[in-house]
């Protein structure tokens, strides 16, 4: 049986599905369509474009104006395993975009202007392996948990961002990361940084362009290269206490001191009733003797 023979019947059953008029033999206006494959690179769209073949499993969209992927007709793509979005302008808000597109694999969306990514962006591709999100001058935030459902990933490149911070929990979440891109942020190498920073020392990822990862602030760290800064932060996190460390142990102190106080002045309190208590005691007597 040819591959063609396989994939009809299942378009077959989409078009009824939703009672779509248009066919699986159509090509995009301005793209190349080869077998499964639709390819629209540099072609000025500014939108996503109409009357993709429903059994389309590779969809390049490379070096467009794109400002906005409709879910709706993303997830009418249900077979779709290579998406390659880059160098278009999808910005803002991406969460629940590639809701349905499950099985995909690749995902490109390199040279864009992300803002951030949440656990909502990617938290369906549980198949997905490689992902680019790099050269997204815009991008400040990743979700601590950002990629805890991509299992699968192997491929992250984070490269050239907006950036500062990564939790290391993002990161060793993923079982089979290989090749993680960080190179040319903004890092910031502060406390907080540490951790990422160690498990960059004891985990087996490659590094691409490992000159170029490096710490940006403070000014006491610039342009250290990362996995060696962990020396430097790790004495200056170890040893320095902090406003707060200080006020805890001001307090401490204070609790003490003040503790002293109560038990010294109780202890005088039982003393001083002792004595009275004895001495009465011994009036008492004294009396009861003259009395005899
Ligand atoms: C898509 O088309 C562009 C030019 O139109 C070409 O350079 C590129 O190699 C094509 N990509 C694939 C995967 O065929
Ligand atoms: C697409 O964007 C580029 C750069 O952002 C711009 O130079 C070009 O004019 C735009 N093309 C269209 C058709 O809007
Ligand atoms: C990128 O996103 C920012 C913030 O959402 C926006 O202000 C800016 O205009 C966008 N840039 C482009 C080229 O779309
Ligand atoms: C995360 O993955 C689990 C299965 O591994 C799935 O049941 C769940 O729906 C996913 N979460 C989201 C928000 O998609
Ligand atoms: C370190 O920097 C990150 C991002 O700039 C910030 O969220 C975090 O609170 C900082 N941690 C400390 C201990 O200053
Ligand atoms: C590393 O950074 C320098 C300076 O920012 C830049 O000139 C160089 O192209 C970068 N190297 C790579 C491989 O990107």
């Amino acid at each position: 049986m040819s591959p063609a023979g396989r994939w009809r019947p299942l378009s077959l059953v989409f078009l009824l599905g939703m009672g779509m008029a248009s066919g699986d033999s159509g090509c995009p206006s301005g793209c190349s369509c080869r077998y499964l494959e639709v390819n629209c690179t540099g072609r000025q769209l500014q939108e996503f474009p109409a009357a993709i073949p429903l059994d389309t499993r590779q969809l390049i969209l490379a070096a467009n104006n794109v400002s906005y992927l409709p879910a709706v007709e993303l997830s009418f793509l249900a077979d779709l395993v290579y998406l390659d979005c880059q160098k278009n302008l999808l910005g803002d808000d991406l969460d629940f975009t590639f809701i349905g597109v499950v099985k995909l694999v690749y995902l490109d969306l390199s040279f864009n202007n992300l803002t951030q990514v949440t656990f909502s962006t990617f938290s369906q591709l549980l198949s997905l392996v490689v992902l680019k999100i790099s050269d997204n001058p815009n991008l400040v935030a990743i979700e601590k948990d950002a990629f805890a459902n991509n299992t699968w990933l192997r491929h992250l490149d984070v490269s050239r961002t907006g950036l500062t911070f990564l939790d290391a929990s993002t990161v060793q979440v993923l079982p089979n990361l290989r090749i993680l891109g960080l190179s040319d942020n903004l890092w910031h190498c502060n406390c907080s940084f540490l951790d990422f920073i160690t498990w960059m020392t004891e985990s087996s990822v490659h590094f691409p362009d490992a000159d170029n990862i490096t710490c940006y602030t403070p000014e006491a760290l610039r342009a250290l290269k990362m996995p060696a800064a962990e020396v430097q932060l790790y004495s200056s996190c170890q040893t320095h206490l902090h406003k707060h460390d200080y006020i805890f142990l001001c307090f401490i102190g204070f609790c003490i001191f003040f503790a002293g106080t109560v038990v010294a002045w109780l202890a005088g309190i039982c003393a001083v009733i002792y004595q009275i208590h004895s001495s009465k005691e011994e009036e008492e007597e004294e009396e009861k003797d003259a009395v005899t």
